[in-house]
């Protein structure tokens, strides 16, 4: 059962900047219910020396609420590599979670809902990615960071969705085998003469868009600008304007106004952008991740009060997944990897 906190007026009043920040994306009628949470986490957070990462798939009250780093996988996984705090509250899926707790192990790395999971995740293990050493021996591998930390140990070194090009081409040579996701590797075969050998890996989310729905929207609205994320299929990406992270769609929208936009990705995201850019008028997608949205402000309070639920990794795979996870790193310039700080 969540308790009920009360919106008195001090909360009001300390909530208020906050809620000005929002206002166009939260009904006044809903941030009485919001407030008191963002509240007592934003307190909480201090007594306990806390950071709250939120990746850009998170409701908008969490978003700017109560993150302190916001960003694209790349970015929350280098700052939670740097991150000072004795405590790393990830919002976001498990697969992140884990992440922060490889490249920083001494923190305590939380998450408000371990089973927060993920399909792509979920579509491959240790032992998929051994047999596939076996069948092609002398290929590197590379792992999209939506890979549990087991699969992470036995690649060669991972990538995300801002970085994958760069890093398939770091390698130098001419054939790599790209796991788990299927699109986000054909999206690379497609943009490098480098040979992809793929796995059958795809997001539940974004493999619902199509390429007619682009079309169709097209029809209605010709001026509309479309950015797809690479985890869509082919016909999406050939159809949209751009293709790249949540964090490249952002940097998209920045550097080329426009007056409508579609973000073909999860649907919280457009909210969250919203806020920034409050000339342009997003078009919204409707699907959303289920995984992500297990994350709610009650949850990230509880997590807080009871230090749980911790990610715990094995320190022997932590050695591995960190090594695939460096490799990748170092190979990404810093204009794709760091976050952006929040005053909450
Ligand atoms: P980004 O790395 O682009 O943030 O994507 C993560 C993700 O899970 C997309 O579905
Ligand atoms: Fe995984 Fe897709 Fe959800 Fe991202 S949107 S966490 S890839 S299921």
């Amino acid at each position: 059962m969540v308790e009920t906190l009360p919106f008195t007026s001090a909360v009001e009043a300390r909530t208020r900047p906050i809620y000005d920040r929002l206002a166009r994306v939260v009904p006044a009628a809903e941030w009485p219910l919001f407030a008191p949470y963002v509240d007592a986490i934003n307190a909480l957070k201090r007594e306990k020396n806390a950071v709250i990462l939120a990746h850009n798939y998170q409701t908008p009250e969490i978003f700017h609420g109560v993150a302190d780093i916001v960003g694209d996988s790349l970015q929350l996984a280098r700052e939670a590599e740097r991150a000072e705090a004795d405590v790393i509250v990830v919002c976001g899926v498990h697969f992140m979670g884990e992440t922060a707790k490889i490249l920083n192990p001494n923190r305590t790395v939380l998450v408000p809902d371990k089973s927060a999971g993920c399909s792509l995740a979920e579509s491959i293990t240790g032992a998929d990615v051994r047999a596939l050493r076996v069948q092609h021996p002398g290929v590197p591998i590379v792992t999209y960071v939506n890979t549990s930390a087991e699969v992470k140990a036995e690649s060669d070194i991972c990538c995300t969705s801002a970085n994958a090009v760069q890093v398939v081409e770091s390698l130098g040579v001419p054939r790599v085998i790209m796991i788990p996701d299927e699109f986000l590797a054909q999206y690379v075969a497609a943009n490098t003469a480098v040979e992809i050998i793929t796995w059958n890996g795809h997001c539940e989310v974004h493999e619902r868009f199509s390429g007619m729905d682009v079309a169709r929207l097209r029809e209605d609205d010709a001026g509309i600008v479309v950015l797809a994320h690479p985890e869509c299929p082919p016909d999406v990406l050939a159809a949209a304007d751009y293709a790249g992270s949540t964090a490249g769609m952002i940097d998209y929208v920045r550097a080329h106004p426009a007056e409508r936009v579609m973000l073909l990705t999860e649907c919280s995201m457009s909210d969250n952008v919203a806020v920034e850019f409050p000339n342009v008028e997003f078009v919204r997608p409707c699907n959303l991740c289920p995984h992500m949205r297990r994350n709610t402000l009650p949850k990230i309070l509880r997590s807080l009060q009871t230090m749980t639920d911790e990610i715990l990794v094995d320190p022997a795979v932590i050695a591995g997944a960190r090594r695939s996870l460096q490799a990748m790193i170092d190979v990404t310039s810093p204009r794709v990897r760091d976050g952006i700080a929040r005053s909450s």
